[in-house]
């Protein structure tokens, strides 16, 4: 008997036996796929064996729930539930379950989990639907493979070119191409997906929550205001291989130099922005060649991640580390090479959507914070398209994209109750 098995309570409801998914005990279930020894935390990145061990895992349970499950041709994996007397465009909730390498627990598991534990209360309840609610798994949320994030639902909205994605490449050198056609994916069909996205009224993520603000606050559960514009750039420099011992240091042209500076200038040129600008810049992988201890390296590529209030904050923050970062180069005798990998543009959620999720969660929470966020999401991409919003869970120290990350059993069940509220109310009667 299966972890899920033994955690889930039977009952009846509506006439027929449905079963109520306990999150924590879902989550326990996938805890042990894709740990990654060596970095701590978990490492699930598209379509490799841990990716493939929680979509069965997606599939297998929503099967268990009596949801009907297909994948789209974008890698995106859907559940529906679709009783007699719902009709129209669902309602859509869900996540992702890719991580970041050796992420956490929660970013994006949580959500896919709440979301099929909200449905199976609601089966349980006997609540009868106005509307089909539709479960995603969205495909290479973190871009942690191909470098590019939201694939799946950039994908589908077309918001990404289907030729710019069979090209790409992961570390190994494997194309996204050859990847898709080996999991049985036609890398010639995968692209915009106008009716799957008609067939969504709505989308509604719940997430852990990422920074903390709403610990200070007492709150379990936060609604979305917005997501800061945000991309991601290639630096490439390319400098001189030679001997660590044997080179004089007039005669170097050391790429790794000039890697620090655009390091060091990442930090500088966001503090020196108008804080009012949210202005943060990171880079958090590095790629060393040759990567000998004794060897002066002669290429490293980095990898250069700024967000901002707005998309030109972002784009001045960028030009402005790219600059130092040139006159690091110019003086070393190194070549530098950038390339902008993804961007995605602010994000406001829609507010009526948010104002009815407050009036259907707050009777049981109280206060209901409405919180920025710096990270993107899914539903940032589907915002363009649909009307939008996002639920916070509680995380007590604010640590994401890290083993760290966390929420409290309680606040998980927390979470699942209000996107139950939300649920049920977005596909009741009086909210046509
Ligand atoms: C995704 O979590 C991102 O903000 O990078
Ligand atoms: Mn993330
Ligand atoms: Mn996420």
């Amino acid at each position: 008997m299966t972890a899920v098995e033994t955690d889930e309570a039977i009952h009846e409801g509506a006439g027929t036996v449905t079963r109520v998914l306990d999150p924590v005990a879902a989550l326990a279930e996938l805890a042990p796929i894709g740990r990654d020894e060596a970095r701590g935390g978990w490492s699930r990145h598209l379509l490799d064996d841990a990716d493939q061990k929680m979509r069965e895992w997606f599939f297998n349970t929503a099967v268990s729930l009596g949801l009907d499950v297909e994948g789209d041709r974008n890698a995106n994996q859907w559940a529906a539930w679709s009783p007699e007397g719902a009709t129209g465009p669902a309602v859509g909730t869900g996540s992702h379950l890719d991580s970041v390498p050796g992420g956490g627990p929660l970013d994006g598991p949580l959500g896919v989990v709440s979301s099929l534990a909200a449905v199976s209360r609601l089966m349980d309840e006997g609540h009868r639907p106005t509307r089909p609610i539709r479960i995603a798994n969205f495909a290479e949320e973190e871009g942690a493979r191909f470098g590019v994030p939201c694939l799946g639902s950039q994908l589908l909205c077309g918001e990404l070119a289907a030729e710019r994605v069979g090209p790409l490449t992961d570390s190994a050198g494997v194309s996204a191409s050859e990847v898709l056609r080996e999991a049985g994916f036609d890398p010639q069909t995968i692209g915009a997906d106008p009716s799957r996205l008609a067939d969504l009224a709505m989308y509604v993520e719940l997430h852990v929550e990422q920074g903390r603000q709403l610990a200070p606050l007492d709150a379990p559960v936060g609604l979305a205001t917005g997501i800061l514009a945000h991309g991601r750039w290639r630096v490439t420099i390319t400098g001189r291989g030679d001997h660590a011992g044997a080179t004089e240091l007039d005669s170097r042209h050391d790429p790794m130099l000039v890697a620090s500076s655009a390091i060091q200038a990442a930090r500088a040129r966001a503090l020196l922005a108008d804080p009012r600008t949210k202005a943060r810049a990171t880079v958090g992988k590095l790629q060393v060649v040759p990567g000998g201890s004794n060897a002066i390296a002669s290429e490293v590529r980095l990898w250069l991640d700024a967000r901002a209030e707005h998309d030109d904050e972002v784009r001045a923050l960028v030009a402005d580390v790219v600059a130092d970062a040139r006159k690091a180069a110019r003086g070393e005798g190194c070549e530098i090479e950038v390339s902008e990998e993804s961007f995605s543009t602010r994000v406001t959620f829609d507010v009526d959507l948010t104002d009815r999720l407050h009036a259907a969660i707050s009777p049981h929470l109280g206060i209901v914070p409405r919180i920025p966020t710096g990270a993107g999401h899914d539903a940032g991409i589907l915002a363009g398209y649909i009307p939008t919003a996002m639920l916070f869970v509680r995380n007590p120290d604010g640590v994401s994209h890290s083993p760290h990350e966390g929420a409290s059993d309680d606040d998980i069940r927390a979470g699942v109750g209000a996107l139950t509220d939300a649920l049920r109310a977005l596909t009741s009667p009086e909210h046509p």
